[in-house]
């Protein structure tokens, strides 16, 4: 991949601040952000706003919350150099594009995204009878949508929330991207894509709208963002004018599926804050290692000379997660046959657990030590994503109609 191309695509995800981090946050999305800055323009930000969607009431801890996370952000290895990273508050335009975008979506929507009645039913005994925990995919899309990201990467909890997204992108493209004679301007766009370029268009275009070719949709896209010579104007033309819309102000971002192991907790259910069952993510090394001896296993080997099932037993997924394939082997034939004890089917996972949480409290250190750094590092970040998220809402006022002075 040449560097326009890696600087023309760029990545957008968001975290909720829930205290500190632990290793299913991990694993679920935060090892997968760390390789993607070294792929794409990365954005990454706390989801400050969201995190008062359901913890309105007591705010006391956001703050600490909100600075842990980051310190687990680059004790993890997201790297300042390489990615942007900032707070969703520091950019009141999120704000206001959400406000924008509300206007124009159908409350039924939102009532129908699937986290949304689950999360009241599991969240019952606080009251989210509320505009904002209503409003929380619609956030969500303004959040994605201000930086025009081609990807955002989400876990499989997270689809409905892009998908809503998509369609927001959508409506807003089709009712304010409509300008007069849209057909002939977008044609003139093709042409200064150049003959070669804009015949590739053409056929990427028709791919897309005849077969729904989501690739050659990516490739479209690719060869409109990576052309520096078309004006902003054109660029929007052109991109609606493949997706079957007015002038694309908001492109459509995608999922970019992150694979979530299953990371247990403890007790063999999913590790969650909520059930205190986790293994944080700076935590010291006795109490990792008294943890996991003392993790739950497979019931039915009750003495060591009991025979056992890995598929029953929680520990059996976290060798999934860390265990090379010979020692995956030697845990199938030795807790089927009792040839290994529980403790030593541990060993291997307990060292393997300790390092890898050790490199991530070793580089966290530094950061805890000297807040001033982590300050800085969030100051800038949050100038560039302002940057960019400023030049959204500069077009997003002229299309809506705001653009008076
Ligand atoms: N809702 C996401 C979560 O709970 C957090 C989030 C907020 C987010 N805004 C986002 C994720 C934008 C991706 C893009 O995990
Ligand atoms: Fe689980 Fe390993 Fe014990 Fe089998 S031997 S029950 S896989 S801890």
């Amino acid at each position: 991949m040449n560097a326009s191309m890696t600087t023309n695509r760029r990545v957008l995800s968001g975290m909720r601040p829930t205290g500190q981090l632990h290793l299913g946050n991990y694993h679920g999305a935060l090892r997968n952000w760390v390789d993607l800055q070294y792929q794409y323009e990365c954005f990454f930000f706390v989801a400050d706003w969201h995190a008062l969607t359901t913890g309105y009431e007591d705010t006391s801890k956001l703050e600490e919350h909100v600075w842990q996370m980051v310190i687990d952000w680059l004790g993890a290895g997201l790297n300042p150099s390489a990615c942007t990273m900032f707070i969703q508050s520091h950019v009141p335009e999120h704000a206001e594009l959400h406000l924008l975008l509300s206007m124009i979506t159908p409350l039924g929507w939102l009532e129908r995204v699937p986290t949304y009645k689950d999360q009241v039913e599991q969240l019952r005994d606080r009251d989210l009878s509320t505009y904002g925990f209503l409003g929380y995919p619609l956030l969500q899309s303004a959040d994605i949508l201000i930086y025009r990201p081609q990807y955002v990467p989400v876990g499989e909890d997270q689809v409905a929330h892009v998908e809503i997204t998509r369609e927001v992108a959508r409506r807003f493209n089709h009712i304010y991207g409509r300008e007069p004679e849209f057909e002939q301007k977008a044609t003139k766009a093709v042409k200064q894509l150049g003959s070669k370029n804009g015949e590739l268009y053409g056929q990427l275009r028709r791919k897309y709208q005849e077969q729904g070719d989501g690739e050659a949709l990516a490739r479209a896209r690719a060869l409109i963002e990576g052309n520096a010579r078309l004006t902003i104007a054109d660029r929007e033309r052109l991109l609606g004018f493949l997706e079957g819309t007015g002038r694309s102000i908001l492109p459509e971002p995608q999922v970019l599926l992150t694979s979530t192991p299953k990371v247990p907790g403890l007790d063999g259910r999913k590790m969650s804050k909520s059930y205190g069952n986790t293994i944080g993510l700076r935590e010291d090394t006795d109490s990792v290692a008294k943890k996991l001896k003392t993790m739950q296993t497979d019931p039915a080997r009750a003495r060591r000379t009991d025979p056992g099932d890995p598929e029953k037993c929680p520990v059996w997924d976290l060798h999934k997660v860390y265990s090379d394939e010979p020692t995956q082997q030697w845990v199938q034939v030795g807790c089927r046959s009792a040839g290994i004890g529980c403790l030593e089917c541990k060993k291997p996972l307990i060292d393997k657990v300790v390092a890898e949480i050790g490199t991530i409290r070793k580089r966290a250190q530094e950061f805890e030590e000297s807040p001033e750094i982590v300050r800085g590092i969030i100051a800038e970040g949050t100038e560039r994503a302002r940057e960019s998220a400023r030049a959204t809402m500069i077009e997003v006022r002229e299309a809506v109609g705001l653009q008076y002075r």
